[in-house]
């Protein structure tokens, strides 16, 4: 089962969050509609609730969520009161990361504060085109799992789902090749595997997201070790997106 998650990031009126929500909902709802898929949607934090209505055919995620638990903290929402709207949160967004400077102990106290709500992290991980050139992104990719969630016991670290979303990949057109994104894919679970066991870490997502595609998606997702993707851009539009559903099918 593949997982297609759209961050639409801050884009979108809330008519035209209905409007998208309305058309995903009708095409998840055809009789001749069978993708082995889990269609997700992070709306900006203020449609949740008109999103919600369609959160029978299609699951909602917020892009955020305060590293705290509730009280005096201005502006911020927190996963208690996501848990009434959301199933998934992202977490470590490269975006959060850069312009919110969040570090790792931000980000553990996140992940504690969406497990506490039962909220499923998407934990996002991803060199920077420098650290690509010079050879070492294994070691960044390793560091910001081995400050984070490898930290967590088992039975949390196994209901993650990993996202490898290459920081010189989002939003420029470029993407790793295919051999890349399979080879970090391989080495995150490689890493899973010493640390949970190979059953356990079988069972983990591990999606891929950086300039996904109509055109890009269905070879990314074909790749081993890549059950998903996280769809920024291409999220926006509707039909770009329902291509991107079509390409989890395994037939295609
Ligand atoms: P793009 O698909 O626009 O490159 O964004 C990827 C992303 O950041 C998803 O979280």
């Amino acid at each position: 089962m593949k997982y297609i998650i759209g961050n639409w990031k801050m884009n979108k009126t809330a008519p035209e969050s209905i409007d998208f929500m309305r058309k995903l909902s009708s095409f998840l709802m055809e009789d001749t509609y069978d993708f082995n898929c889990h269609v997700v949607i992070a709306p900006p934090v203020i449609h949740l609730p008109h999103c919600f209505q369609f959160s029978k055919e299609i699951n909602l995620a917020a892009q955020n969520l305060a590293a705290e638990d509730f009280g005096a903290y201005t502006g911020e929402i927190s996963a208690a009161m996501l848990s009434e709207y959301v199933k998934y949160a992202i977490i470590g967004h490269s975006e959060r990361r850069q312009y919110f400077q969040e570090t790792a102990v931000i980000l553990n106290k996140k992940i504690t504060m969406a497990f506490k709500y039962n909220i499923r992290p998407v934990f996002c991980v991803g060199e920077k085109e420098q650290d690509r050139e010079l050879g070492n992104y294994f070691n960044v990719i390793e560091g910001q799992l081995n400050e984070t969630i490898m930290l967590l016991p088992d039975e949390h670290l196994s209901n993650c789902i990993i996202a490898y979303e290459p920081v010189w990949a989002i939003g420029t057109g470029k993407t790793p090749s295919l051999a890349q994104i399979e080879e970090m894919h391989a080495y995150i679970r490689k890493m899973l595997v010493l640390k949970i066991g190979k059953y356990n870490a079988s069972k983990m997502p591990i999606l891929y997201g950086g300039s996904c595609s109509v055109k890009n998606s269905s070879s990314i997702l074909h790749q081993n070790n890549v059950d998903g993707l996280l769809v920024g851009g291409a999220s926006l539009d509707f039909m770009h997106f329902k291509e991107i559903i079509e390409c989890s099918d395994t037939s295609c």
